[in-house]
């Protein structure tokens, strides 16, 4: 069984996503985790972001894999540094490039064939698995979205004014939403959860139940 979770940055969906595989004994696939990886093999390198022929070569020498949540890029331990904002900044550019965009989904097709998980990106439910038996959408206004960012960043010890954070996210809403391919969008099966006024805990239930009443 595979459970697609799309949705834009900051809308819970990792959290969502993490805590619902947890409950249903079955894995769990972050994707923007292996585009952060490519991202970060990009600053590595000092390769140009915007150089598609240069990040599709790299993106055809690196290994990408997971070993339980620890993600392992050229098999190193990189789960923390991806998640720098200079990694944030470029991996929605990185995203873009159809080479890279190849590469992973074909990674992450592997990765299905190995039984039932949870997976959340933004194209999970539109292009990689579009027969997923269960595919959600999760989506938040631009300012809940900001709020949840800015306090996961606070308590890392950044402080961030909420204008930084919402022009952020609008910014990689924006490349997200609009790229050629693969562009964030809801699947036309998928259902679609406005996670604004909601806590995480009342998302993962809605989920459930919406598994669970399918089935009946
Ligand atoms: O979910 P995230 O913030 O970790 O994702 C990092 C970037 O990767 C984001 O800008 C969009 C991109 N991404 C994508 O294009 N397709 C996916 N399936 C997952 C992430």
């Amino acid at each position: 069984m595979i459970i697609t979770i799309d949705g834009p940055a900051g809308s819970g969906k990792s959290t969502v996503a993490r805590l619902l595989a947890e409950r249903l004994q079955v894995r769990f696939l972050d994707t923007g985790a292996m585009y952060r990886a490519v991202a970060l093999a990009v600053l590595n390198e000092a390769i140009d972001q915007h150089d598609l022929s240069a990040v599709a070569q790299l993106v055809r020498g690196v290994t990408i894999s997971f070993e339980k949540e620890r993600l392992l890029l050229n098999e190193l331990d990189v789960t923390s540094e991806i998640r720098s904002p200079e990694v944030t900044a470029i991996s929605s550019v990185v995203a873009s490039n159809p080479s890279v965009r190849e590469r992973l989904v074909q990674l992450q097709r592997e990765v299905g064939k190995h039984g039932s998980m949870v997976t959340e990106g933004r194209d999970q439910g539109t292009v990689v698995f579009p027969h997923a038996e269960h595919k959600f959408f999760v989506k938040a206004t631009l300012e809940s979205r900001a709020q949840r960012r800015q306090r996961e960043l606070a308590a890392k010890g950044v402080d961030q004014p909420i204008s930084v954070v919402m022009d952020q996210l609008h910014e990689r809403d924006e490349r997200d939403e609009t790229r050629e391919h693969a562009p964030l969008k809801p699947a036309e099966n998928a259902v679609v959860v406005d996670t604004s006024d909601l806590a995480i805990a009342q998302v993962v239930e809605i989920l459930l139940s919406q598994i669970q009443s399918s089935k009946s």
